[in-house]
Protein backbone atom coordinates (compact mmCIF):
# COMPACT_ATOMS: atom_id res chain seq x y z
CA UNK A 1 0.00 0.00 0.00
CA UNK A 2 0.72 3.79 -0.37
CA UNK A 3 0.69 5.11 3.39
CA UNK A 4 -1.32 8.09 3.97
CA UNK A 5 -1.03 9.20 0.43
CA UNK A 6 -2.45 6.63 -2.33
CA UNK A 7 -0.88 8.99 -4.61
CA UNK A 8 -1.23 7.38 -8.29
CA UNK A 9 -4.81 5.94 -7.32
CA UNK A 10 -6.14 9.80 -6.96
CA UNK A 11 -4.83 11.40 -4.12
CA UNK A 12 -6.44 9.58 -1.80
CA UNK A 13 -5.76 10.16 1.72
CA UNK A 14 -5.85 8.08 5.20
CA UNK A 15 -4.46 8.45 8.23
CA UNK A 16 -1.96 7.74 10.49
CA UNK A 17 -4.52 4.88 12.35
CA UNK A 18 -5.14 3.56 9.25
CA UNK A 19 -1.34 2.66 8.57
CA UNK A 20 -1.52 1.50 12.49
CA UNK A 21 -4.11 -0.60 12.32
CA UNK A 22 -2.96 -2.26 8.47
CA UNK A 23 0.39 -3.24 10.69
CA UNK A 24 -1.51 -4.68 13.74
CA UNK A 25 -3.75 -6.82 11.01
CA UNK A 26 -0.75 -7.73 8.83
CA UNK A 27 1.10 -9.00 12.44
CA UNK A 28 -2.18 -10.99 13.25
CA UNK A 29 -2.46 -12.67 10.29
CA UNK A 30 1.45 -13.02 9.59
CA UNK A 31 1.34 -11.32 5.87
CA UNK A 32 4.38 -8.78 5.24
CA UNK A 33 3.55 -5.20 4.75
CA UNK A 34 4.84 -3.69 1.80
CA UNK A 35 4.90 0.39 1.60
CA UNK A 36 5.41 2.12 -1.80
CA UNK A 37 6.93 5.27 -0.63
CA UNK A 38 8.10 6.15 -4.34
CA UNK A 39 5.27 9.25 -4.22
CA UNK A 40 5.16 10.28 -0.84
CA UNK A 41 9.13 9.48 0.62
CA UNK A 42 11.45 12.12 0.91
CA UNK A 43 9.50 14.57 2.67
CA UNK A 44 6.66 14.52 0.76
CA UNK A 45 4.48 14.60 3.26
CA UNK A 46 6.81 16.61 5.49
CA UNK A 47 8.11 13.94 7.50
CA UNK A 48 11.65 11.35 5.57
CA UNK A 49 8.45 8.93 5.02
CA UNK A 50 4.82 8.95 5.51
CA UNK A 51 5.28 5.47 7.50
CA UNK A 52 6.85 8.05 10.41
CA UNK A 53 3.28 9.71 10.87
CA UNK A 54 2.83 6.96 12.24
CA UNK A 55 6.02 5.48 13.89
CA UNK A 56 5.17 2.09 11.20
CA UNK A 57 7.92 0.28 9.90
CA UNK A 58 6.84 -2.24 7.14
CA UNK A 59 8.40 -5.60 6.17
CA UNK A 60 9.64 -4.30 3.03
CA UNK A 61 9.68 -0.34 1.27
CA UNK A 62 10.14 0.54 -2.19
CA UNK A 63 12.04 3.84 -3.02
CA UNK A 64 12.30 5.41 -6.36
CA UNK A 65 11.35 9.43 -7.33
CA UNK A 66 13.22 11.12 -4.75
CA UNK A 67 15.80 8.65 -4.18
CA UNK A 68 17.54 10.64 -7.13
CA UNK A 69 15.90 13.82 -7.08
CA UNK A 70 14.84 13.01 -10.58
CA UNK A 71 18.27 13.39 -12.01
CA UNK A 72 18.69 9.63 -13.11
CA UNK A 73 16.23 6.82 -13.42
CA UNK A 74 16.74 4.75 -10.01
CA UNK A 75 14.73 2.66 -7.74
CA UNK A 76 15.64 0.67 -4.56
CA UNK A 77 13.78 -2.07 -2.77
CA UNK A 78 14.13 -2.05 1.48
CA UNK A 79 13.50 -4.84 3.44
CA UNK A 80 13.80 -6.00 7.58
CA UNK A 81 16.72 -8.56 7.82
CA UNK A 82 13.72 -11.02 8.59
CA UNK A 83 12.54 -11.05 5.68
CA UNK A 84 16.63 -10.59 3.60
CA UNK A 85 17.60 -13.46 5.99
CA UNK A 86 14.80 -15.77 4.67
CA UNK A 87 16.12 -15.34 1.23
CA UNK A 88 19.91 -15.92 2.06
CA UNK A 89 21.39 -19.45 1.04
CA UNK A 90 23.07 -21.50 -1.32
CA UNK A 91 19.81 -23.00 -3.09
CA UNK A 92 17.78 -22.22 -5.48
CA UNK A 93 15.36 -23.27 -2.64
CA UNK A 94 16.40 -20.27 -0.25
CA UNK A 95 18.01 -17.46 -2.55
CA UNK A 96 16.21 -14.93 -4.23
CA UNK A 97 16.53 -16.00 -7.36
CA UNK A 98 16.44 -12.60 -9.28
CA UNK A 99 18.31 -10.55 -11.76
CA UNK A 100 17.41 -7.16 -13.47
CA UNK A 101 19.22 -6.28 -16.04
CA UNK A 102 20.10 -2.68 -14.74
CA UNK A 103 20.75 -3.93 -10.87
CA UNK A 104 22.92 -2.06 -8.67
CA UNK A 105 23.67 0.55 -11.74
CA UNK A 106 27.14 2.17 -10.29
CA UNK A 107 25.94 5.66 -11.61
CA UNK A 108 22.85 5.49 -10.53
CA UNK A 109 23.83 4.28 -7.07
CA UNK A 110 26.19 7.29 -7.13
CA UNK A 111 23.50 9.61 -8.21
CA UNK A 112 21.45 8.28 -5.17
CA UNK A 113 24.01 9.12 -2.39
CA UNK A 114 24.68 12.22 -3.62
CA UNK A 115 21.15 13.35 -3.68
CA UNK A 116 20.46 11.96 -0.26
CA UNK A 117 23.32 13.55 1.00
CA UNK A 118 21.99 16.99 -0.38
CA UNK A 119 18.84 16.16 1.33
CA UNK A 120 20.48 16.03 4.40
CA UNK A 121 23.06 18.49 4.24
CA UNK A 122 20.79 21.14 3.42
CA UNK A 123 18.30 20.51 5.67
CA UNK A 124 15.09 19.72 2.65
CA UNK A 125 13.27 18.73 5.75
CA UNK A 126 13.21 21.86 7.05
CA UNK A 127 12.60 23.76 4.51
CA UNK A 128 9.49 21.85 3.47
CA UNK A 129 8.23 22.50 7.01
CA UNK A 130 8.68 26.42 6.34
CA UNK A 131 7.15 25.82 2.95
CA UNK A 132 3.98 24.25 4.74
CA UNK A 133 3.60 26.79 7.22
CA UNK A 134 3.84 29.80 4.73
CA UNK A 135 1.21 27.66 2.39
CA UNK A 136 -0.77 26.93 5.04
CA UNK A 137 -1.33 30.41 6.59
CA UNK A 138 -1.44 31.69 3.26
CA UNK A 139 -4.09 29.47 1.97
CA UNK A 140 -6.24 30.01 5.12
CA UNK A 141 -5.98 33.76 4.80
CA UNK A 142 -7.09 33.81 1.41
CA UNK A 143 -10.22 35.56 0.94
CA UNK A 144 -11.03 34.59 -2.57
CA UNK A 145 -10.94 30.90 -1.30
CA UNK A 146 -12.34 31.11 1.98
CA UNK A 147 -15.66 33.10 -0.41
CA UNK A 148 -16.10 29.73 -2.17
CA UNK A 149 -18.29 27.41 -1.27
CA UNK A 150 -17.58 24.09 0.03
CA UNK A 151 -17.24 21.03 -1.67
CA UNK A 152 -19.98 19.23 -1.56
CA UNK A 153 -20.27 15.76 0.16
CA UNK A 154 -21.77 12.57 -1.69
CA UNK A 155 -22.92 11.14 1.28
CA UNK A 156 -26.74 11.70 0.62
CA UNK A 157 -28.47 9.58 -1.89
CA UNK A 158 -28.48 12.42 -4.37
CA UNK A 159 -26.66 12.13 -7.34
CA UNK A 160 -23.37 14.42 -7.72
CA UNK A 161 -23.61 17.70 -9.59
CA UNK A 162 -22.32 17.39 -13.31
CA UNK A 163 -19.04 18.37 -13.53
CA UNK A 164 -18.65 19.18 -17.13
CA UNK A 165 -18.99 22.77 -18.81
CA UNK A 166 -21.76 24.52 -19.64
CA UNK A 167 -21.08 24.80 -23.16
CA UNK A 168 -23.43 26.32 -25.47
CA UNK A 169 -25.88 23.66 -27.81
CA UNK A 170 -25.62 23.84 -31.36
C1 LIG B 1 3.26 5.23 -6.12
C2 LIG B 1 4.18 4.79 -7.21
N1 LIG B 1 4.77 3.60 -7.13
C3 LIG B 1 5.63 3.17 -8.08
C4 LIG B 1 5.89 3.95 -9.19
C5 LIG B 1 6.86 3.43 -10.17
O1 LIG B 1 8.05 4.11 -9.96
P1 LIG B 1 9.36 3.78 -10.84
O2 LIG B 1 8.89 3.69 -12.25
O3 LIG B 1 10.25 4.94 -10.60
O4 LIG B 1 9.90 2.50 -10.31
C6 LIG B 1 5.29 5.19 -9.33
C7 LIG B 1 5.55 6.01 -10.50
O5 LIG B 1 4.95 7.02 -10.76
C8 LIG B 1 4.41 5.64 -8.31
O6 LIG B 1 3.83 6.83 -8.36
Amino acid sequence: MEPLLQAAGGLNMTSPAYITGARALCDEFGVLLIFDEVATGFGRTGKLFAADHAGVTPDIMVLSKGLTGGYLGHAATLATDRVHNAFIGDTPQHAFMHGPTFMGNPLACRVALESLRVFEEENYLGKIATLSQQLQRELLEDQALNAHPPWPTYASSAPPPSLKPNLPRH
